[in-house]
């Protein structure tokens, strides 16, 4: 089999190229020509460059991980993230028909307007209050069209490499005596690696069993808030042998209110998994799980 991943720099697409990479030949393409083999395009502002690429590869599998995340630079950029996020996702499922290839998409919390307590499932409305939600909306709207499509949606995505809130946490307690997070947002923190692996579980089954194409809600278990997080973070950090000028009882809570930014972001972002793990047999580990790994691994510390 023969796979093609888009955004492999990205969180997520970099955790891809491990996961994939036991499923067949993984070709992973970077947003940069230069440092793709043959200069092939991986480039979503290019969309003929894009389906030009795809031609040429004629893929069994597409695994899409670019996307215009940048949330708040979206409300500024809105003909680009449209782009990235809608126009390119469209490209693929277009070509990924063409060829009868199965097309993996992510998306997100932010198709929902975060309103009432209740966990989101698949069929329930969309409302996005932002422009990355209502782009990332036309594009797995614009994946659906695939007959063979995948589209995972998740949230609160971190990973080991790159900066992340848990790192930025560290950082600031080991700077001030006082932090101060908001605590009116609630969603599960989902780790990079476990998307990967789930991709990958998926896909594979998705090729036995074609009846289980479709949108899934994939996040890890259990719920918090970014202030829950962040006192997580610091206490295992604690337990890790950190000496910080801030602990986890230094943190103070404030509501979204207290800080106003250019996209509006759901204060309810759980997302229920029952199909998911149904479908394709899977257990989603707690939220805390994930985050007390990637700060072993970052600390390098047991
Ligand atoms: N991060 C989250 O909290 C979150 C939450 C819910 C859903 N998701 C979804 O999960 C998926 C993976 O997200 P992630 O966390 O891995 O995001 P990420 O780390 O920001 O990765 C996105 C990748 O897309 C690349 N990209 C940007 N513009 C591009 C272009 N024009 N052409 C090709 N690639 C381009 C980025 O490159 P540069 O880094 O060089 O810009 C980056 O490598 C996305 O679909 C995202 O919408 C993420």
């Amino acid at each position: 089999m023969k796979i093609l991943l888009f955004g492999r720099g990205g969180q997520v697409g970099w955790e891809l190229q491990r996961s994939l990479s036991v499923l067949g030949e993984l070709v992973a393409l970077d947003f940069d020509a230069a440092h793709n083999v043959d200069g092939l395009c991986g480039d979503f502002a290019n969309l003929a460059g894009l389906a030009e690429t795809i031609r040429q590869l004629k893929p069994d599998a597409i695994v899409n991980a670019a996307a215009h995340t940048a949330v708040d630079k979206a409300e500024t950029e809105p003909e680009l993230a449209q782009t990235i996020n809608a126009l390119a996702p469209a490209v693929l499922a277009q070509e990924a028909t063409k060829l009868g290839a199965w097309l993996v998409h992510y998306s997100t919390d932010y198709v929902f307007d975060g309103s009432g307590t209740q966990a989101r499932n698949e069929q329930d409305a969309t409302s996005p209050l932002s422009v990355y939600g209502r782009t990332k909306l036309e594009g797995e709207q614009a994946v659906a069209s695939c007959p063979k499509h995948l589209t995972f949606r998740t949230s609160w995505v971190y990973a080991a490499r790159g900066g992340n809130f848990a790192k930025t946490m560290l950082r600031l307690a080991c700077e001030r005596e006082l932090l101060t997070v908001i605590d009116d947002q609630f969603g599960a923190p989902t780790s990079a690696e476990l998307l990967a692996d789930v991709t990958a579980h998926a896909l594979r089954t998705a090729l036995r069993q074609p009846e289980v194409a479709g949108l899934y809600h994939c996040v890890a278990g259990g719920e918090t808030s970014w202030h829950g997080y962040a006192r997580y973070v610091l206490a295992q950090a604690q337990r890790l042998g950190w000496t910080l000028k801030a602990g986890p009882d230094q943190v103070a809570a404030t509501p979204t209110s207290n800080y106003p930014t250019p996209a509006q972001r759901p204060l309810n972002s759980r997302l229920d998994t029952t199909r998911l793990q149904s479908a394709f047999g899977l257990t989603l580990p707690h939220w805390q799980q994930g985050v007390a790994r990637m700060l072993t691994e970052i600390t390098g510390k047991q």
